[in-house]
């Protein structure tokens, strides 16, 4: 049995193999709300035989969209929105879903990628003031986001608990929090985008405050043993700014406070990043997170082979591999990994008279 299809649990949770689906955002939602592009995106993933799916970064709050057309989680018609969408998934599959909650912070009020992606200033249709750690833009051409006083420390505080509290409403099976990749939690992390004085900057101590307040106002928000995970980004891969022992202690933290699993991916919080893209190239982080936690690790970046991610999984670099645009492309990707390894892999029964002869068994109705 290849370790890649090997059972794991996690809190209450156990999935059936360690393919997560990573998140990814879609920019199709209509103010904040889910669309039926979710229900084809989301419903197709779902019947791909991975462990688990996330759904995308769904901002806790509006201005914590990184476009006007990411999903939302912050009242009552965008929880109304993702139930619906929820209930055609789970109609027809019994994958596990996770969401990942998010604020974008300084990275905010953009243009959809396939627009440009550029900053929309405040003032501008579909632009708004952006807030972050510090008044430090993204790129220095931007628009400065405003520094969080007390009280909106708080508001986004609660918000990342409110919509914890909406996520437990629609059942979903884990939560994971967006501390990676720039956006408004490694915002606070990184010495880059943190200029703080007060006691939410300056020391590691100091700069993990937030996201570990956030972190433990999730936590309580949302049912005990349903998993809360994390992403975090395992360095900015610029000189003097958030690295991988920064990232272990971060973990550590999390770990004692009761983190369910942590998701090692990097970079996207400064432009001057200098990624040495290839093949595993954030594997190595998250096996040096493994090393320190005992909490179960997933590694992402460029995975793509089945042999390649039996190979990270099968020899404890990590716990499970997290795929994004290889699932996005193929989203029979974990079928034909089952095949190539030798494994079986779980279907829903319209599908089982598709098996291929030549590879016995690999179905079993799910
Ligand atoms: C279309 C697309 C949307 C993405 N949206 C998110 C997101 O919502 N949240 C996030 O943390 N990462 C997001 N990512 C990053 C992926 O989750 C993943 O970390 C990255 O693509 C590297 O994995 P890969 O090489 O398997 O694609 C996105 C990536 C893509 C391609």
């Amino acid at each position: 049995m290849p370790k890649l299809f090997e059972p794991i649990t996690i809190g209450s949770l156990t999935l059936s193999n360690r393919i997560v689906i990573a998140p990814m955002c879609q920019y199709s939602a209509e103010d904040g709300r889910m669309t039926d592009w979710h229900t084809i995106h989301l419903g197709q993933l779902a019947l791909s035989g991975a462990g688990i799916l996330t759904i995308e970064a769904a901002a806790v709050s509006p201005e914590g969209r990184i476009s006007y057309a990411d999903v939302g989680l912050w009242d009552d018609e965008t929880e109304a929105a993702m139930g619906k969408v929820l209930e055609s998934v789970r109609r027809w599959s019994s994958m596990p879903i996770a969401i990942q909650l998010a604020h974008a912070g300084r990275k905010a009020s953009t243009a959809k990628p396939w627009d440009g992606g550029a900053q929309i200033a405040p003032g501008e249709p579909n632009g708004w003031q952006t807030v972050s750690a510090s008044g430090l833009p993204f790129q220095s051409h931007e628009n400065a986001p405003e520094a969080l006083d007390a009280a909106g420390l708080a508001r986004i505080r609660d918000a990342f608990a409110e919509a914890a509290r909406r996520t437990a409403r629609l059942g979903i099976d884990a939560i994971q929090i967006h501390a990676a990749h720039g956006y408004l939690l490694h915002q606070f992390l990184s010495p880059l985008s943190n200029h703080r004085t007060d006691e939410y900057g300056g020391s590691l101590e100091n700069r993990m405050r937030f996201p570990l307040e956030v972190f433990d106002a999730v936590r309580a928000a949302f049912p005990a043993g349903k998993p809360v995970t994390v992403r975090v980004s395992g360095t900015d891969w610029v000189d003097g700014g958030w690295d991988i022992e920064q990232t272990i202690a971060f973990s550590r933290a999390l770990e004692q406070r009761g983190v369910s699993a942590m998701h090692i991916s990097s970079g996207g919080l400064h432009p001057a990043q200098a990624i040495p893209v290839g093949p595993n190239y954030q594997v190595p982080l998250a096996r040096k997170v493994k090393e320190a936690v005992s909490v179960p690790v997933i590694a992402v970046g460029l995975i793509t082979e089945p042999e390649q991610a039996e190979a990270i999984v099968g020899t404890g670099e990590a716990d499970m591999v997290a795929l994004a645009r290889t699932v996005l492309y193929d989203p029979r990707w974990p079928w034909h990994a089952a095949a190539a390894l030798g494994a079986q892999v779980s279907v829903a029964p319209q599908f089982l008279r598709c098996q291929p002869r030549r590879f016995k068994d690999l179905f079993s109705n799910g």
